[in-house]
């Protein structure tokens, strides 16, 4: 089969290579075989092809990438209400392909059963594919970390509302009944705007942690929820902004480089994040950093709010199969607007 595949660790440019006869996956006693029509680019997988330290939790040979939408082929389907030719969505999550190399960016792919649903009929396959581990992370980050509850009319602030993770969690938020405040730069206003922000933080505009505790100290947060990571002040000057019983939730944590000096600037600033609140007594906030994990129920919600309409794909661009060093450049300038999409085949 075609698929994108790299061998040596390092930056998509230097290791990644398509190959048009890699070997087609053989699905387990729990998989599905899934035919891709489409993946989309989420950075853990650049940052697992040659960044340090995530690097070395990557086993080669290596096809990259989870989010898919495809047709069933194959496979163990009993108890997943699928049938072969069913068009289907879902994630390889990058756990797995850490430890076996399989990946979303080739022909043919195998997923758990419980990572693959029915596509709702009103997306396409590249607008389907945008969806999973970014509305998974709103989910973990809002709902099972953060406790967002529907029809509560709880407060949420969201730190990079343009971004794959963001323009859901913005969405995610406001389907269950939030107040959503959230940043971008001035280009992406319009967009965030019309995802339901109730309000909009230019943070190139002035510092943010100025913005947010003029604006919002009388009307503090209930969560948090940080897709940017790398100001750690937003967390220091938290109690400016967020309830005392608030949450600080967190799924970028500090930048690195791969450099020895933002790994250790970065371990540091990590470790204080996490230790100070609980041991030095400083930030009286409570900070969670940690992964998505997924769940069949909450693929289910998400292809139901999508077939509602109430989870809206936002593609910053489709690129074809062959361009994919193309599309990586994009995934990986920090810019893109929603999600980076491969058409894989037709
Ligand atoms: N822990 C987990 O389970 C998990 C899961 C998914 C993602 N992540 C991590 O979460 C982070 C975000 O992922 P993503 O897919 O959303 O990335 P992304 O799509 O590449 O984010 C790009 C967006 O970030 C915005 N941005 C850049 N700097 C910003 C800033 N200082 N303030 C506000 N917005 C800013 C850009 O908007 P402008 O162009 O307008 O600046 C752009 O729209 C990544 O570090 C990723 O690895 C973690």
């Amino acid at each position: 089969m075609r698929a994108w595949v790299y061998r040596t660790k390092g930056k998509p440019a230097d290791v990644l290579r398509r190959e048009d006869d890699y070997p087609k996956p053989e699905p387990s006693a729990t998989q599905v075989l899934v035919r891709v029509n489409a993946a989309s680019f989420n950075p853990v997988f650049w940052k697992v092809m040659g960044t340090p330290p995530m690097k070395y939790m990557q086993t080669t040979p290596a096809v990259p990438e989870g989010d898919f939408a495809g047709t069933v082929e194959g496979g163990n389907l009993e108890g997943t209400g699928l049938k072969v030719g069913d068009e289907v969505f879902g994630l390889v999550p990058a756990q797995q392909s850490m430890k076996d190399g399989k990946g979303a960016l080739a022909e043919y792919l195998v997923v758990d059963r419980d990572v693959v649903v029915k596509k709702p009929s009103n997306v396409s396959f590249e607008e389907a594919s945008t969806f999973p581990l970014t509305t998974f992370t709103a989910y973990w980050a809002l709902i099972q970390v953060g406790k967002l509850e529907k029809g509560k009319g709880q407060r949420v602030f969201i730190n990079g509302g343009s971004g794959g993770v963001g323009v859901y969690a913005v969405q995610l938020a406001k389907a269950y009944g939030a107040f959503v405040v959230t940043t971008c730069s001035s280009p992406s206003r319009e967009l965030v705007s019309s995802l339901g922000a109730d309000d909009v933080l230019d943070y190139k505009e002035r510092d943010l942690v100025a913005q947010l505790s003029e604006k919002y100290s009388n009307e503090p947060f209930d969560i948090f929820f940080d897709t940017v990571g790398f100001d750690s002040s937003l967390y220091y000057k938290s109690p400016a902004y967020l309830k005392p019983t608030g949450h600080y939730v967190d799924v970028a944590g500090p930048h690195m480089d791969g450099s020895l000096g933002s790994l250790l600037r970065g371990g540091f600033d990590f470790a204080n994040r996490l230790l100070r609140p609980k041991l030095l007594g400083g930030v009286p906030r409570q900070y969670t950093f940690g992964m998505m994990t997924t769940s069949k129920d909450r693929l289910d919600e998400m292809a139901k709010l999508v077939g509602e309409g109430k989870l809206r794909p936002i593609v910053d661009g489709v690129y074809a199969f062959e361009d994919a060093i193309k599309a990586y450049d994009r995934q990986m300038s920090g810019r893109a607007k929603g999600k980076v999409v491969i058409k894989v085949s037709a």
